[in-house]
């Protein structure tokens, strides 16, 4: 996923590379069920994603199906929508969509 352009002018705008594909949502819905490799290859990739951007303390804390993109002739995956991403460690606050809450946010 590639950041083309930003503006720090209000209100605050950022432009991101239009990715190719559909949700993991749709797409496990359309195809109903995956082999075992498939999965794997869907995983591994969203655990390297993960990785980079835990590697430069970035946090995206938003990480669902609706945010996922995947594109079926290649089946590469790219995470999306960085709206509630952070910069360091913010385990306390409770951002993101409720349904995905770690469940000591809940305690
Ligand atoms: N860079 C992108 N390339 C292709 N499609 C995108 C991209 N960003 C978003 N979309 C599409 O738009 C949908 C909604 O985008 P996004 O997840 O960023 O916003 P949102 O979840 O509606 O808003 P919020 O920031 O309030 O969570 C995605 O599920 C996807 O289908
Ligand atoms: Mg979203």
């Amino acid at each position: 996923m590639r950041l083309l352009e930003w503006s720090k002018e209000e209100p605050w705008t950022i432009t991101m590379e239009l990715v190719k594909g559909e949700p993991l949502h749709e797409y496990l819905y359309r195809k109903g069920t995956l082999t075992e490799n498939q999965a794997r290859n869907i995983v591994i990739q969203l655990l390297d994603a993960g990785a980079y951007m835990h590697a430069f303390n970035v946090f995206h804390r938003d990480l669902k199906l609706e945010n996922i993109m995947i594109n079926d002739l290649d089946q590469k995956v790219t995470v999306i929508d960085y709206g509630y991403c952070c910069h360091q460690k913010i385990t306390q606050l409770k951002q993101g969509t409720e349904s995905y809450y770690a469940p000591e946010l809940f305690t």
